[in-house]
């Protein structure tokens, strides 16, 4: 085995995925299906949001239902207990998705998470859920992060 080679291979390949897959879970995805979250930049896992910054957040789910509108809503679960998570813009249909929605089409959700200066830097879960007309989840997904300064 050449190793030079392969670090060829292995820093090509590095290059290419500019857009971090992450672990995530589903926590109740009932009028929709969630088949990637990418969040930018975030090189390793649990995501680390450096205090001042703001990350790139991008669901790719594929709607089971029609809807006129989309609604974000993010909290951050710290020790079991879910806290607002503000967020600039909770209108889904400014974010990258295409209203009215249309059952078996797949959107791209793509939003900003800014990371304020006065949050504790703990690890917690962020759960994202994004509502449609009736207030059900088009998708719900959680993942860990971790807060540093
Ligand atoms: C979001 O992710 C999807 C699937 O990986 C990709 O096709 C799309 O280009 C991404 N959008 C942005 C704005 O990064």
């Amino acid at each position: 085995m050449d190793y030079r080679v392969l670090g060829v291979v292995l820093f090509s390949f590095l290059a290419y995925t500019n857009a971090e897959h992450v672990k995530f879970a589903d926590c109740g995805s009932v009028e929709g299906k969630v088949s990637v979250v990418d969040i930018q930049p975030c090189p390793s896992q649990p995501c680390q949001l450096r205090k001042g910054q703001s990350y790139t957040v991008n669901v790719t789910f594929t709607s089971s239902v029609a809807s006129q509108t989309s609604t974000a809503v993010v909290h951050g679960v710290v020790a079991g207990v879910p806290v607002p998570f503000p967020i600039p813009q909770s209108d889904g249909c400014k974010s990258g998705i295409q209203c009215p929605i249309v059952p078996q089409k797949t959107y791209s959700y793509v939003n900003q998470l800014p990371v304020k200066n006065e949050y504790p830097a703990i690890k917690l879960v962020v759960e994202w859920e994004l509502r449609d007309d009736p207030s059900k989840d088009l998708f719900c997904i959680k993942f860990p992060v971790q807060i540093v300064n």
